[in-house]
């Protein structure tokens, strides 16, 4: 299950999306945890040091080997150096799994030990100031579109992204990527209009949405998320002390955390797991080809100096290989 956690800035996209990593991780599921927002923190909310998580590999300085070790021997892309972020797999092109060892996961991923379980987290890399709002955010997500178009995940292994939700990350198909999507929204008026134009650009690409509200404080906050978010918001996480106690610098163990939320975590869960049975591996492949095929139009095939529409299979199904011709 690809889920992803966006919202505005300071709503605790982080700190949502780290304890929802930790409670999949303290039931026994394999995660992978990436960091894809432009303030990279999730590496410290899971309880890295700042040293640590500053020393990560980033997956924005590996892009060269992750497009070489992808795109296997796909006859259609003659080169790594022809593959942009959104060229999708075909026949030939090498796919990951949530669970195995891999180049990219060697030169990218690292295992972080929590307090029950542990997972692997893979980073996009440090946003430079000059970087924000321009190409190089996107290349540097981009390694995260590429990872995704190429995952094979089954029903019980997670990956789970703490993105950002300016409109930066309209720019790429990335939003597109994910099983289901937690809009995490404060009970305010900024954070429900974050809210209402993410859903008004998703909704023609078949974006599976959940609204789960954060510090909420009592029933005046869920009156007004209620009548704000209405059927989208599906749950919501309350001003919490143990959260407050991680950001003092204890380190609190996740049976601590208030039962509510902590319901609030397997409530999420359940979603997730159900976003499987929506699944639609024709549509996620096509969705793929639109992107490429509008980022090839755009600047791909002018950067690369080829077409590389010609990079399209239009019959291969991620996760069905090459479909063979009818009657065959
Ligand atoms: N439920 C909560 N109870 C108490 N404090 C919270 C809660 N959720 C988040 N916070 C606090 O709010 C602040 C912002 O949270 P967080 O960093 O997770 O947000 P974010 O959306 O990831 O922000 P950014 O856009 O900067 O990445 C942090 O100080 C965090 O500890
Ligand atoms: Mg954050």
């Amino acid at each position: 299950m690809k889920i992803a956690f966006v919202g505005k800035g300071g709503s605790g996209k982080t700190t949502l999306s780290a304890l929802f990593i930790r409670h999949l991780a303290a039931a026994g599921h394999p995660v992978v945890a990436v960091d894809a927002d432009i303030n990279q923190h999730l590496g410290p909310a899971l309880g890295l040091t700042d040293a640590r998580a500053a020393a990560l590999p980033s997956l924005g300085a590996h892009l060269p080997e992750i497009k070489e070790y992808l795109r296997g021997d796909n006859p259609l892309i003659r080169s790594a150096e022809e593959m942009i972020k959104t060229t999708p797999p075909g026949p030939g092109s090498r796919l990951l799994r949530i669970v195995e060892e891999n180049p990219v996961y060697a030169a990218c991923a690292r295992p972080v030990a929590l307090d029950e379980g542990s997972v692997r987290l893979m980073v996009t890399g440090a946003f430079a100031e000059e970087d924000l709002g321009v190409a190089c955010y996107h290349s540097k997500v981009g390694a995260v579109e590429l990872l995704l178009n190429h995952l094979l995940d089954g029903p019980d292994e997670y990956l789970v992204t703490d993105m950002t939700a300016g409109s930066d990350s309209f720019a790429s198909g990335l939003f597109t990527r994910f099983d289901l999507t937690f809009l995490v929204a404060e009970p305010t008026r900024k954070g429900v209009s974050v809210y209402r134009q993410y859903k008004e650009y998703a909704q023609d690409f078949d974006v599976h949405l959940r609204v789960v509200g954060n510090k909420v404080q009592g029933p005046d906050d869920l009156e007004f998320l209620r009548r704000e978010v209405g059927e989208d918001l599906y749950a919501c996480f309350g001003q919490s002390g143990w959260v407050r106690r991680l950001e003092r610098g204890d380190e609190p163990p996740l049976r601590e955390l208030e039962p509510a939320n902590r319901e609030v975590l397997a409530r999420l869960q359940t979603a997730a797991d159900a976003a499987h049975g929506l699944r639609d591996p024709r549509r996620y492949s096509a969705q793929a080809v639109r992107f490429h095929l509008r980022n090839a139009e755009s600047w791909g095939n002018a950067k690369v100096g080829a077409d590389l529409a010609d990079q399209v299979d239009p019959d291969y199904v991620l996760g069905a290989g090459r479909p063979r011709t009818a009657g065959v």
